[in-house]
């Protein structure tokens, strides 16, 4: 049976989850989508992520439905997980025959899931469109590239997302400056995180500890990175408490160097599966410092004015730089723990929220689709 059974003179979107980054992004579109009587919205979820910590509790805690499509596709190589992903979501189109497919972020299943919709002449809406890190060694960057070369719709999120589309020749039709969605899940999920108990379980204070997350192929992959990363926990407890919930990456890079009995033993270290979005989000807003390698956490930390460390050498989000509370930092203990004792004693600006972020963007989204796809004729040209 079709997920779109019934379903009449509306316009069809399949919207794509993955990995986890997406869910919190996917969460305000289906909203949206769902409350505007233009469209039919469906969640397809490609099982990219599929433990129950890294999927599952997203979608109770976004108060998503259930995905209305599970491709399972799991875990692999590049190649082999991208692949998966394509052949997979072919099927949905084809069968399916949505009038929109929207991916978001920059993970293989935004690239997948693009690339097969393009090429089934089906409208493709990227959301954070036009980001750009400079560096092609990291996968994600590839993804944002091929992404943005096959979408129809371009939704940006900051300044710089518009200012890379237009150098590289997108034309201003495509192209929306409307915001992140991730702040509005933030913006309407703070209260609830707020109720969660996860501080108090720890026995940790607001301002009282280091929050730290590391999965980066860059910075986990390699024995000499865990080492740092290990040093650099080791630095930074003596300050603080550090919370760290490790990503199974990251988990299973410690047990194959060996380095899981090192990683236990350092101490006042609270080294947790990963959490549910409301106690991550809880344990964000009341970091003393927030240390990371993750994209989506700068802007976080940024719309939630808590300094922020991201150890990467670059980052496609540099409005959490210039406007933000997030600085890059290479993985060098000494630096860090220098870094965090500094600006324990004060020393950072708030920053300011980048211009849109303000739990609208997912609205802007759907008004600026309907006002395309309403009343044209939406040609699903499925071979
Ligand atoms: C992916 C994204 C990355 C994003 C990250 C967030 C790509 C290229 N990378 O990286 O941009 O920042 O998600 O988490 O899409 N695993 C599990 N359980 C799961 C999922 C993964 O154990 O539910 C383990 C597997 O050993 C897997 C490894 O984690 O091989 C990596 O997963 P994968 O989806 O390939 O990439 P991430 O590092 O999670």
């Amino acid at each position: 049976m079709s997920i779109f059974e019934g379903v009449r003179d509306k316009i069809k979107v399949l919207n794509v989850v993955g990995a986890r980054p997406n869910f919190m992004k996917v969460a305000p579109l289906h909203r949206a989508f769902e409350a505007h009587p233009a469209f039919a919205s469906r969640i397809v979820h490609t099982g990219q992520h599929y433990d129950a910590r890294m999927s599952d509790i997203f979608f109770r805690q976004l108060e998503m439905p259930e995905p209305h499509v599970y491709l399972g596709v799991g875990s692999g190589t590049h190649a082999e997980q991208t692949a998966r992903v394509m052949v997979a979501f072919e099927r949905i189109v084809l069968d399916e025959r949505p009038d929109l497919v929207v991916v978001v972020g920059d993970v293989n299943s935004t690239l997948a899931c693009s690339l097969v919709a393009a090429k089934c002449h089906v409208p493709v809406a990227h959301v954070e469109a036009g980001l750009r890190s400079g560096d092609r060694t990291m996968p994600e960057e590839i993804n944002r590239i091929a992404t943005d070369a096959v979408s129809d719709f371009l939704f940006v999120t900051e300044q710089s997302g518009l200012d890379n589309l237009r150098a590289e020749g997108v034309p201003e039709e495509k192209i929306f400056f409307v915001g992140n969605v991730m702040i509005d899940a933030l913006v309407q999920f703070r209260e609830k995180a707020a109720r969660t108990t996860i501080l108090e379980d720890l026995g940790l204070k607001p301002g009282g500890y280091v929050l730290m997350t590391m999965h980066r192929p860059s910075n986990v992959d390699r024995e000499e990175g865990l080492q740092k990363l290990l040093e650099t926990l080791e630095a930074l407890t003596e300050q603080l408490p550090v919370v760290f919930p490790i990503h199974p990456r990251t988990r299973n890079r410690f047990a194959d160097f060996d380095l899981a009995g090192r990683l236990a033993a350092v101490p006042r270290l609270h080294l947790l599966d990963p959490l549910g979005y409301l106690e991550f989000l809880r344990l964000m807003e009341h970091a003393a410092v927030v240390v990371t390698d993750s994209g989506g956490i700068q802007e976080e930390t940024t719309y939630l004015q808590v300094p922020c460390l991201t150890l990467r050498e670059n980052t496609e989000r540099p409005v959490t730089i210039e406007l933000g509370t997030n600085a890059l930092m290479p993985l060098d203990s000494d630096r860090i723990a220098r870094c965090v004792t500094a600006l324990r004693a004060g020393v950072y600006e708030t920053g300011r929220i980048p211009p849109l972020w303000d739990g609208q963007a997912a609205r802007r989204i759907v008004e600026v689709l309907a006002g395309v796809l309403e009343g044209s004729e939406v040609v699903t040209n499925s071979p």
